[in-house]
């Protein structure tokens, strides 16, 4: 190959990647053709990509293997650090956990629970929700974990209150509530403009054109009124072949709408991380921690592993553990970092001072809960025409999901409850039986007698009552003050991430940004000293 052939090719090879440059070569009948035209040979890097500049071959001790142990691994090897993980479970992920068919769980209660699950049936146990912007979705591309639609609106599913109202008692599809919700709250201030209650706010222009606006928002009919729109609530008898244009569900009365408040859920769908598109992993949230464990190198993690004390010292830092066996040990490294949950890592003695102690102590934890109702029929498809969302009731269900993939397959696992608060507590109080049981007598209010038929198995998790967690998530009262400050802040040679220090508690968007975000500030201080 001449000279001025090969520096050609480095030309192109720096400024257009490994793709144009074999690219290139095929050009100059220097490599197959057929090699030169894919462009999947080299994937650029794009804005969201984490990466640090410089390398270090410095050791690191991250406590914990959920979400935020894990990214920090991950991140910290891609820049040399040799890392080691200890993590109480024998598992990867930790709130990210998918239940299937053979785990077995003993709760803080005591209660042992077989999951009897179908092969290939699951539940996602702790986060079962990724919305477009978060970061989780990078890493899902980044480590090739394939992703599916989460579905967590739909117009086919239901809302359920309590209470003395027309409407109170009664199932009805967010598809009606929502037209009936919209539908008069247009014809109210459709009205409240036509009497000229708006006079002083907008001109007669601007009024007109938020007439314009509201006909189309509420279907109202002739005169501003809402009389039950033009199909948006459901049919009573549908639209079909020929002369069949369809009967329209009559509306109920402005009055027993507005008093029954059947629209109070709908801002949930407004949320910034609540509003579709939403996905989920094919197969189980807990593909994410699998694809990131494999990419630090499974023989890092060292599961069964409990953490026992914590110390800096003037070289590094110091871990006490008992092993899988239950054997105590220490081991040491230049740095900590510490994903426990702040109420756990609170009771692992340590000398990191009475400020941390105290720092440690002061976010609330949240209980949640979730029972996964296994189903060898999926009615919630074939008779309701539910497939996948979410219904919504102020029974201590609080929220019924319906699975967003196996559509029309044989069986499926329908969460039961997914609660919080005192309903959450309440449940985590019961043995498993019995929480499945008040899921089903309360379920049965919502759906009918099918919601006690066809249960195949069940499995319920109180994440205040499951070891190595003891909470859903942690409340921070402040988090501008001192106690969260003092956990953002390196402590000597030991540092805090997780969820908790972040805002975006409860998603593994803030364990990931939390990670990156101590992985930063140590690498910066290695780079620096
Ligand atoms: N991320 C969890 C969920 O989506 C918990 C959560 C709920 C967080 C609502 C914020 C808002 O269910």
């Amino acid at each position: 190959m001449s000279v001025s052939r090969r520096s050609f090719l480095r030309g192109v090879g720096a400024t257009g990647g490994a793709g144009a440059m074999f690219g290139a070569m095929g050009a100059l009948g220097l490599a197959p053709a057929a090699v030169a035209a894919p462009t999947a040979a080299f994937t650029p890097p794009k804005p969201s990509d984490f990466s640090l500049t410089g390398r270090s071959a410095r050791t690191v001790l991250v406590l914990g293997a959920g979400i935020a142990g894990l990214t920090t691994a991950y991140e910290l090897g891609k820049a040399g650090y040799r890392v080691t993980l200890l993590e109480g479970r024998r598992r990867p992920g930790g709130r990210n956990w998918t239940v299937r068919g053979g785990d077995t769980e003993t709760d803080l209660n005591g209660e042992t629970q077989r999951v009897r699950f179908a092969e290939g049936q699951y539940m996602n146990a702790g986060p079962a929700r990724i919305p477009q912007h978060h970061v989780t979705m990078d890493y899902c591309r980044e480590l090739g974990v394939p992703l599916e639609p989460f579905v967590n609106q739909n117009a086919n599913a239901l809302v359920h209150y309590t209470g003395d109202t027309a409407l109170s008692n009664r199932s009805i599809t967010h598809r009606a509530a929502k037209a009936d919700t919209f539908g008069y709250v247009s014809e109210l201030l459709a009205k409240a403009t036509n009497a000229g209650a708006l006079d002083a706010e907008l001109t007669a222009e601007d009024q007109e054109a938020l007439l314009v606006f509201l006909r189309n928002f509420g279907d109202l009919s002739e005169g501003d009124r809402y009389t039950g729109g033009t199909g948006r609530r459901g049919y009573d008898v549908a639209p079909a072949a020929g002369l069949e244009s369809g009967t329209v569900s009559p509306a109920p009365s402005l009055e027993d709408v507005v008093r029954s408040g059947i629209g109070r859920n709908f801002s949930f769908e407004l949320g910034w991380s609540q509003a579709m598109m939403m996905f989920q992993p094919v197969g189980g949230m807990d593909r994410i921690p699998y694809a990131l464990e494999k990419a630090v190198g499974p023989s890092k993690v060292r599961y069964g592993c409990e953490v026992t004390g914590v110390r800096t010292t003037p070289t590094g830092g110091e871990v006490d553990y008992t092993d899988a066996a239950g054997v105590p040990r220490t081991a040491t490294a230049d740095f900590v970092v510490n994903t426990l949950p702040p109420h756990l890592a609170a009771r692992v003695p340590h000398n990191l001072g009475p400020g941390v102690q105290a720092a440690l102590e002061t976010p609330v934890p949240a209980p949640t809960g979730k029972i996964g109702l296994e189903y060898s029929r999926r009615w919630w498809e074939e008779d309701a025409r539910i497939y996948g969302g979410i219904t919504n009731t102020d029974l201590d269900l609080a929220g019924i999901w319906y699975p967003s993939s196996g559509y029309h397959g044989e069986r499926g696992v329908v969460v039961g409850y997914y609660n919080y608060g005192d309903a959450a507590r309440s449940y985590a109080a019961l043995p498993h039986a019995q929480r499945r049981q008040r899921a089903v007598v309360n379920g049965a209010k919502i759906h009918g007698d099918v919601y006690g038929k066809d249960i195949a198995s069940s499995f319920s998790v109180s994440w205040g009552v499951t070891r190595f967690s003891e909470a859903g998530w942690v409340g921070w009262a402040d988090q501008e003050g001192q106690a969260y400050r003092t956990l953002l802040a390196p402590q000597g040679n030991v540092y805090f991430a997780g969820d908790h220090l972040s805002h975006a508690i409860a998603w593994m968007h803030g364990a990931m940004t939390s990670a990156r975000a101590t992985v930063t500030a140590l690498h910066q201080r290695v780079m620096s000293s």
